[in-house]
């Protein structure tokens, strides 16, 4: 009376409500590419132990190949009573191949198939993801090289600091997705673990090899419980969390690229090409990516945060509530790639406006604490120095000019050392050329970071294997 591959136990259709609110095949098909790889590898297993018949095992093959095809050409029709991607998969094949098709399923259970195609795709999404990352970093790395001495005024509390390079600047930005991408490559340590032959719950009495099939996908280890590894979407939540430093860098950076267009900052000018105008006000360019950028990020925290509260309930092991995994990895992973690719279009065309931005590099006092430095090595204390260079810092605001407009005999009021202090110290070209320590907007320590950058996103890309 019931088509379905469960039917049999049941005596009643199930009701259409009940079809329609469980099947997810309408986001969960995006899985038919490793669910068919992992089915093709369990077939041959299979075959290998004796479960299937060499011809059995070829048919089947053939048959998930055909089908594949049928996917990639959208000729895949979907029906909510046949649930998932797995059942319409099993469906076709049984369709084409009669009772052969029956015996694919043998020593498994969805569970353990759909942990596997999760895991199969979420490997491939981090890989995606880290190809797009050093793209980014790239983009940077280039915006560094180009940059030369050009110099930014530094920011605290968005409050003007100390000078920098801009290439130092750049530079921060790689520093932080080089840890997204060590935090993607590590949590993909633990996706890269095969389940399958976990069956339902408990494993099989049947003589299965899944060492065969952990080669044939190409995992790195086999899951050692059959009850966490059909329950476990730990990696799924780890996937997202660092999926989640990426969008808080990304809109962090935004952010600081939208303000940095306004006409208040003038420091940088987004190609007409990525940005967008208004439907009512002629003379509008709106940095649009940039604040979609910034906004999407809130979708990718939903997405931990719904991940997070769907384990919280979960007695081992599988619950129908896993299938919810989905739509948030699936999300946040589209959010992500999207937001990777146009960030590094805007990160390679962007231009600092450097004749505006060194027009007023002397407003600001970004040359007062290597002015102070200065005072420590002529060793005064440091908290006496900060506080005559406090004074002198009042002293030139109320007068309207920079500390190095100041009249030497005020210099020489303050301490006896500064008048020569401040001749090698001030302005910000010979502050930004006074840093000296590691990890500092030093010059010739960027210029080494330019290089060893250069080093490792080049061997990185020449490398067919992302890591
Ligand atoms: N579509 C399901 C999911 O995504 C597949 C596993 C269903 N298993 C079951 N016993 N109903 O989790």
């Amino acid at each position: 009376m019931d088509s379905k591959a469960w039917g049999g136990r049941f005596s009643a259709a199930t009701d259409r409500a009940v079809e329609t609110f469980t099947a997810s095949i309408a986001i969960d098909h995006r899985l038919w590419r490793h669910d068919i790889r992992a089915s093709i590898a369990h077939a041959r297993m299979l075959t290998s132990v004796g479960l299937l018949s060499e011809s059995e095992g070829e048919s089947i093959a053939t048959g998930l190949e055909q089908i594949a095809e049928q996917f990639a050409q959208g000729k895949m029709t979907f029906r909510d009573d046949l649930e998932d991607v797995h059942m319409h998969i099993e469906a076709a094949l049984i369709e084409a191949l009669g009772d052969v098709g029956r015996k694919l399923h043998t020593a498994r259970s969805r569970n353990d198939q759909v942990a596997t195609s999760l895991r199969l795709w979420t490997r491939d999404a981090i890989d995606g993801i880290l190809e797009r990352l050093t793209a980014l970093q790239s983009a940077f790395l280039s915006s560094a090289k180009s940059a030369g001495d050009t110099i930014l005024p530094g920011y605290t509390h968005l409050q003007r600091a100390q000078p920098v390079l801009a290439a130092h600047y750049f530079l921060a930005h790689i520093e932080r997705f080089e840890r997204d991408r060590e935090r993607l490559m590590d949590a993909r340590k633990r996706v890269n673990i095969s389940p399958l032959g976990s069956a339902a719950l408990a494993g099989t009495s049947l003589p299965i090899d899944r060492e065969q099939v952990r080669q044939d996908l190409g995992f790195a280890a086999l899951s050692r419980n059959s009850l966490d590894a059909v329950s476990d979407r730990d990696f799924v939540v780890e996937t997202i969390f660092a999926l989640n430093l990426i969008a808080i860098h990304l809109s962090s950076w935004a952010e600081e690229w939208i303000l940095w267009s306004s006409q208040e900052f003038n420091f940088i000018d987004l190609p007409d090409a990525l940005c967008t105008g208004s439907s009512i006000m002629p003379h509008k360019k709106n940095p649009d990516v940039l604040e979609l950028i910034r906004g999407r990020t809130g979708r990718v925290n939903g997405s931990l945060q719904t991940m997070l509260m769907l384990l919280k309930g979960l007695p081992l092991a599988y619950n129908r509530d896993l299938q919810e995994d989905k739509p948030a990895l699936f999300d946040a992973v589209d959010c992500i790639s999207g937001c990777l690719d146009l960030a590094a279009l805007v990160a390679e065309g962007a231009k600092l406006k450097t004749s505006h931005i060194k027009s007023q590099l002397s407003y600001g006092f970004l040359d007062a604490t290597t002015l102070m430095e200065g005072l420590i090595l002529a060793e005064v204390p440091m908290r006496t120095a900060h506080g005559i260079v406090g004074t002198l810092v009042r002293a030139a605001e109320s007068l309207g000019i920079t500390l190095s407009e100041l009249p030497v005999a005020t210099l020489a009021e303050a301490h006896p050392a500064l008048p020569e202090i401040a001749a090698s110290r001030l302005g910000v070209d010979q502050a930004l050329a006074s840093f000296q320590s590691l990890g500092s907007t030093a010059p010739s320590r960027v210029a080494a970071e330019i290089l060893r950058w250069q080093d490792m996103i080049q061997q990185r890309q020449a490398r067919t294997n992302f890591k």
